[in-house]
């Protein structure tokens, strides 16, 4: 039922309206501004009718404090003999309309109608309006980032495409000067010192500049937001492999099985690539050979598959932990990490409509448990299964 709030002084008007409009409204009726600001607070009424004469605060005054309250509420005003420059500045300061006391129950009641409706109209035109507002304001900021992430995706494919060849000249100069070594050890013998050391830790290091820079490239040129029938099993294959120069240069074993190798999810794959990776890298990064191990699996559980990424390393503290995903938070030295890999992969997940949870334990390791819902396909084939 809709609400009319009166506010008059005067027992005698106030009852007479609510007694008229009683059948079709929920009349509330208070007998000073303030009682009846209070109650426009309580009740948000479609309509309030205020006399404008009133011992201490005048229906004048009233009107500046509802105003302050409800913008949209229609007011009407009761004036008395005499009264109407004062009801012309009540219009003015935002009444709707007013009426003469005493009022004309015909000429009330079909007011009353006319601004209930007027009220709620008003309020569904600024519902609309801020809704609007809301929606364009979102459009505007999903469009910046996706401009950004697209800008970002060709500048990293194209940084990566430049870096790619000076770094294969490096690596082959890398390769002739393993080879002259060779000849002028057999000469100076010992004298060499650890020089061979050092250019094998220079070509190690070139080789995983260079498949970090095919990586990005890959990566970089893909459209970002295609999702399609993705095969998880390949994608875990292709980060192993990806990530298998890392696990190399740190000399630690990555164990993988990935069964059940047909779990197919609606997903993109470059993407997916780029959120197992940075959690894999984490993991290895995170162990000291000869004891460290990182095993990668997958579980099917129910309408989801979860891929588990599990190291025996050093561990987290629940102060660390609680941080992995802010950007920038890093533990690592200076020039080993940006601190934003979690925040890729936690980003990238939720796009899938995934789950992103992390156990961990000082001195135990951490278990990472990416949690992806089947494609619809795959989901009917595992519950006839
Ligand atoms: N498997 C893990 N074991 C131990 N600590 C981890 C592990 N994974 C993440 N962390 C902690 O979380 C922090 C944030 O990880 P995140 O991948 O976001 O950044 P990063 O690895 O430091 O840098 P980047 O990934 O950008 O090279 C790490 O610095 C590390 O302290
Ligand atoms: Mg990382």
């Amino acid at each position: 039922m809709n609400k009319v709030l009166v506010i008059d002084d005067e027992l005698g008007p106030r009852e007479s309206i609510r007694f008229l409009l009683k059948g079709d409204y929920e009349v509330f009726c208070a007998d000073s501004v303030d009682g009846g600001v209070a109650m426009l607070r309580e009740q948000s009424p479609d309509l309030v009718i205020m006399d404008i004469r009133m011992p201490r605060k005048s229906g004048i005054e009233g009107l500046r404090e509802i105003r302050e309250v409800d913008k949209h509420v229609s007011v009407v005003m009761l004036t008395g003999y005499g009264a109407l420059e004062t009801a012309k500045e009540a219009l003015r300061l935002g009444a709707t309309d007013y009426l003469s006391k005493p009022f004309d129950t015909k000429e009330m009641t079909e007011a009353v109608g006319r601004y209930v409706e007027r009220t709620r109209m008003e309020r569904r035109r600024t519902g609309m309006l801020d809704e609007l507002q809301d929606i364009n304001a979102r459009l505007v900021d999903d469009l910046a980032s996706r401009e950004q992430e697209a800008s970002m995706a060709q500048s990293t494919a194209e940084i990566a495409h430049d870096m790619r060849n000076p770094l294969m000249i490096v690596s082959g100069y890398v390769e002739l000067l393993t080879a002259q070594l060779e000849e002028v050890k057999a000469k100076l013998g010992d004298q060499l010192g650890a020089t061979d050391d050092y250019l094998e830790v220079i070509g190690q290091n070139v080789r995983r500049c260079c498949d970090l820079s095919h990586m990005w490239q890959k990566y970089g040129r893909a459209k970002l937001s295609e999702f399609g029938p993705t095969t998880l099993a390949d994608v875990i294959e292709d980060v192993v492999l990806g990530t298998a120069p890392l696990a190399a240069s740190e000399n630690v074993d990555i164990n993988y099985d990935t069964q059940p190798g047909d779990a197919v999810i609606n997903g993109n794959k470059p993407q997916l690539l780029r959120a197992i990776h940075n959690v894999i890298a984490n993991a290895i990064q995170a162990v000291t050979p000869p004891e460290g191990r990182v095993q990668v699996s997958c579980r099917r559980d129910g309408d989801s598959i979860d891929v588990v990424i599990s190291d025996n390393g050093s561990g987290m503290s629940p102060e660390v932990l609680s941080h992995i995903f802010d950007p920038y938070y890093t533990t690592k030295e200076e020039g080993k990490g940006t601190g934003l890999g979690m925040v890729i992969t936690k980003r990238i997940i939720e796009e899938h409509h995934g789950e992103l949870r992390v156990e961990s334990e000082v001195d135990a390791g951490t278990h990472v448990t990416i949690s992806l819902p089947l494609a619809s396909s795959a989901r009917s084939v595992a519950t006839t299964n």
